[in-house]
């Protein structure tokens, strides 16, 4: 028992749920004690069991639900609690698309600080299971049924819940489940990558492509509307993977550039151009953090969109910095992790460096915590480029973008 707390470890309590914080656990409290339990509905009566105490909160597992959400639905895979996967399947899909909205305003507000961020509601999946084409896989054995245990990571512990389907996971993908049974590794620590290869790209094995083919046509509408708007003439493709995002919107512009750490993800990039017939761009390898000035500097950064779709970490601050010094028109931040976007639109648009203009979420992960979102940040043509503060707060002057001589009027904003 922690020396500050009545509460301890193993204890049972009852809690009504008043919040789903990002992540999935629901949030309640005893007293001045916040617990954090999941697979729990906002405005649910719980009896829970305390696993972990902390001076002022503490984390437990679901005992029972004593009053159930009316949106309270049965999870349809029987590993729902076990497996990592998944932490909504509980919950009606019309309500985790609102959960997820609610999230993301949260997280603008407090870790982004925007005062009413313009945030779209969450654009639903037309299937809301079935829809996952790359699922990776474990083996671990298992010393105490002396066998392999296939499957995820299960939720509460870093041991393989043993599986042989996965309801999120695109059927074929389901069959693959099956042939690694069939044919089980000889020993624990394989990880196996399975997935259905996307028509027309060409995908090396172990680079990434977005990884639900039923909402990716939203996905890719929600940032060509932004970039048609924007009226930008040129694209930097910062995070490019084999050319997704370029190569789906080169029609809209004279010139695009792509840069990618992976280098057989930019190959089939240059070999996807050719086969899409988009010739009017170029992908380099390389990471975007030592590229970005130099491929910034080759467009007139009054006519230039980028597009920033980096790993869910977020970009690195000395990149932001940078940004906020050379300031394409337009950002297209897409990420699949609000809280680290929240944080990197708080450092761009801080003094009104950029402006953020509209977010749309899309659920790329129905059952899942996990929620994409387009965000569009213009550059205000009104800001003295001269007078562009660092983040940190000290004025600056602001070296010119290389090669540019950008002028203050803005000609392209929608
Ligand atoms: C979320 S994926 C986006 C890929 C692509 N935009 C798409 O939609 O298919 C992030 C990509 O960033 C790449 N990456 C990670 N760190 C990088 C870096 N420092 N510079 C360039 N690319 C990087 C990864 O290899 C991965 O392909």
């Amino acid at each position: 028992m922690d020396q500050h707390s009545s509460f301890a470890i193993g204890q049972k309590i009852t809690l009504t749920i008043e919040d789903i914080g990002f992540g999935g656990e629901g949030i309640g409290r005893s007293g001045e004690f916040v617990v954090f339990v999941p697979f729990v509905i906002v405005g649910e009566v719980v009896a829970v069991e305390l696993t972990e105490v902390k001076k002022r909160f503490g984390r437990a597992r679901l005992v029972q639900v004593l009053q159930a959400s009316p949106d309270r639905v049965s999870p349809q895979c029987r590993y729902f609690g076990d497996c990592g996967g998944c932490q909504y399947q509980h919950i009606d899909y019309a309500l985790q698309l609102r959960l997820k909205h609610k999230q993301i305003v949260d997280l603008f507000e407090r870790v982004g600080g925007f005062a009413k961020p313009p945030i779209d509601a969450v654009v639903p999946c037309p299937q809301p299971y079935g829809y996952r084409n790359r699922i990776m896989i474990r083996s671990q054995w298992d010393k105490f049924k002396k066998g392999l245990n296939i499957g995820f990571i299960r939720a509460d512990n870093r041991l393989v819940v043993d599986l042989d389907e996965c309801k999120i996971a695109e059927p074929a993908l389901n069959e693959q489940i099956r042939h690694v049974r069939l044919n089980p590794p000889p020993k624990g620590g394989l990880k196996v990558v399975l997935r259905v290869p996307p028509e027309g790209w060409e995908v090396p094995r172990d680079s990434f492509f977005q990884n639900n083919f039923f909402l990716l046509p939203r996905l890719v509408d929600a940032v060509r509307e932004r970039l048609r708007q924007s009226g930008s003439r040129f694209l930097i493709d910062a995070y490019c993977g084999v050319g997704f995002f370029s190569l789906e919107l080169a029609d809209l512009v004279e010139r695009y550039l792509g840069v990618e750490i992976d280098s057989a993800a930019i190959k089939a990039a240059r070999r996807n151009a050719i086969s899409r017939g988009k010739p009017n761009g170029e992908f380099l390898a390389g990471r975007t953090e030592e590229l970005l000035a130099e491929m910034l500097a080759k467009f007139d950064p009054r006519a230039t969109t980028l597009i920033l779709d980096p790993p869910r970490t977020g970009c690195p601050p000395d990149m932001l910095k940078l940004l906020r010094q050379l300031r394409p028109a337009q950002v297209l931040y897409v990420s699949c992790h609000p809280a680290t976007l929240a944080r990197d639109l708080n450092v761009l648009c801080a003094d009104g460096v950029f402006d953020l203009t509209k977010i749309v979420p899309l659920d790329m992960f129905p059952q899942t915590q996990h929620v994409e979102c387009v965000s569009d940040l213009r550059a205000p043509c009104s800001l003295e480029r001269s007078k562009v503060t660092t983040h940190d707060g000290e004025l600056s002057e602001e070296p010119e973008a290389p090669g540019t001589g950008r002028p203050e009027v803005c000609p392209t904003k929608a």
